[in-house]
């Protein structure tokens, strides 16, 4: 008897502690976490979803489920995983993710981080390639349904440039368009210079 009592005082002490009720437990994201990292910090091809923008989010599960993404990866590895994500799921992975602090992935190639930033900042006017900062912010933070750019991996970034540029996931307005006036130098630059970007970081 004595021993439960123990247990069960040991119990409260514990979900006191724990305080409310954490997102994790309302979603099972470990159906996730095991292809994006434990804190969701990205991991080998999946990318990081940690401090994404919740919108956004959202809106690429549903992308996935009605198969509007349709790049190889997002084909073999993610059509799959939602295949049981309902709305709901949806919103609360969303939200769960989007609380996580992130971490820059610094994986690019630091001799271009000074062209990609001249990219980001100022566009090319002569080559008709948009300023991506006036969407993607200042800090590539992102807004709403418009994503977090900065630190997410080189090798994801440049992947995404070119796959819409070779014509997949031709409804993620306006980044279709975007990726095609790009050359290859471009996104390598770009996916270098993001990587390295710290939200919230002295510039
Ligand atoms: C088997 C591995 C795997 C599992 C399990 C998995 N993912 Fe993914 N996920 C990926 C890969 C790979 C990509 C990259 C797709 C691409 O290259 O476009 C991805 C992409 C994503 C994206 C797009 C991110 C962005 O920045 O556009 C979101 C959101 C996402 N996954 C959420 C989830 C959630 C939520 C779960 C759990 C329900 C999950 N994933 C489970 C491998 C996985
Ligand atoms: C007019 C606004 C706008 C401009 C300018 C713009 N973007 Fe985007 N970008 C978006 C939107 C909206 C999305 C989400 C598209 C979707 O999937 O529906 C996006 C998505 C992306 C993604 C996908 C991120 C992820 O997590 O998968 C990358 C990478 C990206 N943009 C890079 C760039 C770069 C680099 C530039 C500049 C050359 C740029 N964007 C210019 C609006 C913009």
């Amino acid at each position: 008897m004595k021993r439960i009592v123990t247990k069960l005082a040991l119990l409260t002490i514990v979900s006191c502690v724990a305080g409310p009720l954490l997102a994790s437990e309302t979603v099972p994201v470990k159906n996730c976490t095991w292809c994006h990292g434990p804190s969701g910090q990205g991991y080998s091809n999946a990318p990081r979803l940690a401090g994404q923008q919740e919108l956004y989010l959202d809106a690429q599960l549903m992308n996935f489920r009605t198969h509007v993404r349709d790049n190889p990866y997002s084909r073999d590895f993610m059509w799959n995983a939602v295949v049981h994500v309902d709305e709901d799921m949806a919103h609360g992975f969303a939200s769960y993710f989007a609380s996580l602090p992130p971490e820059a992935a610094n994986d690019g190639n630091r001799d271009l981080v000074a062209s990609g930033r001249n990219i980001f900042e100022f566009g090319v006017p002569e080559a008709n390639i948009a300023a991506c900062i006036v969407c993607h912010g200042p800090n590539g933070e992102g807004v709403r349904g418009i994503p977090r750019l900065g630190g997410l991996s080189y090798f994801y970034l440049k992947r995404r440039l070119e796959e819409w540029a070779e014509g997949y996931s031709p409804a993620a307005e306006p980044m279709p368009k975007v990726a095609r006036s790009l050359s290859g130098r471009d996104i390598e630059a770009l996916a270098s210079y993001l990587s390295f970007l710290e939200y919230g970081a002295e510039r």
